[in-house]
């Protein structure tokens, strides 16, 4: 297992769209998951997808079933590791939260979501994983999902007043994104 470096905004792989994965449980493919979620836990994150570390494949993780010290006022998130994700809104009801990418280190905005979803994927054997979620949940699920289809969620805000550094923004909270 390897701490990955993580690619960072202006970097045009993060621009790309990810072809799904066709053959799992494969060595490749363990060693891909293993290594995000030392990348992840290396640095607190919610989530990581493959792109971010330079991977073209529509391998995304996320949660650690514990609150995160980045978001401390956050529930937990199952861990999950999800291939070929699908999401499904359930309703058009939508939310607005905080985030944060660590792709884009030391800057949060509020981000419009949905609100509750349905998603779908594989995990690492090729199981199907099938789930609804909603908050902060579904929130970190869009997110990741995001970049697979190369949007970053500076893309997604529609307020500007409401971004800006963390250290500004949230002042003592641990962001360790800002290295
Ligand atoms: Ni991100």
């Amino acid at each position: 297992m390897t701490v990955r470096d993580i690619l960072k905004m202006g970097d045009e792989r993060l621009l790309r769209t990810a072809p799904p994965v066709l053959e799992f449980d494969t060595p490749e493919l363990h060693e891909l998951i293993d290594d995000l979620l030392e990348t992840m836990a290396a640095v607190n994150g919610a989530g990581l997808a493959a792109p971010q570390i330079g991977v073209n494949l529509q391998v995304v993780i996320f949660g650690s079933g514990q609150v995160n010290p980045r978001y401390p006022h956050e529930p937990p998130i199952p861990q999950t590791v999800l291939l070929n994700p699908i999401i499904t809104p359930i309703g058009d009801e939508e939310q607005e939260g905080w985030e944060g990418c660590l792709s884009v280190p030391g800057m949060r905005a509020i981000v419009p979501r949905w609100q509750r979803i349905r998603y779908s994927g594989f995990d690492v054997k090729g199981q199907t994983i099938a789930r609804e979620a909603d908050g902060f949940h579904a929130r970190v699920v869009q997110h990741e999902c995001d970049h697979l289809i190369g949007k970053l969620y500076p893309m997604r805000v529609r307020d500007f007043t409401r971004f800006g550094f963390t250290s500004v923004l949230f002042p003592g909270l641990d962001d360790n994104t800002d290295d």
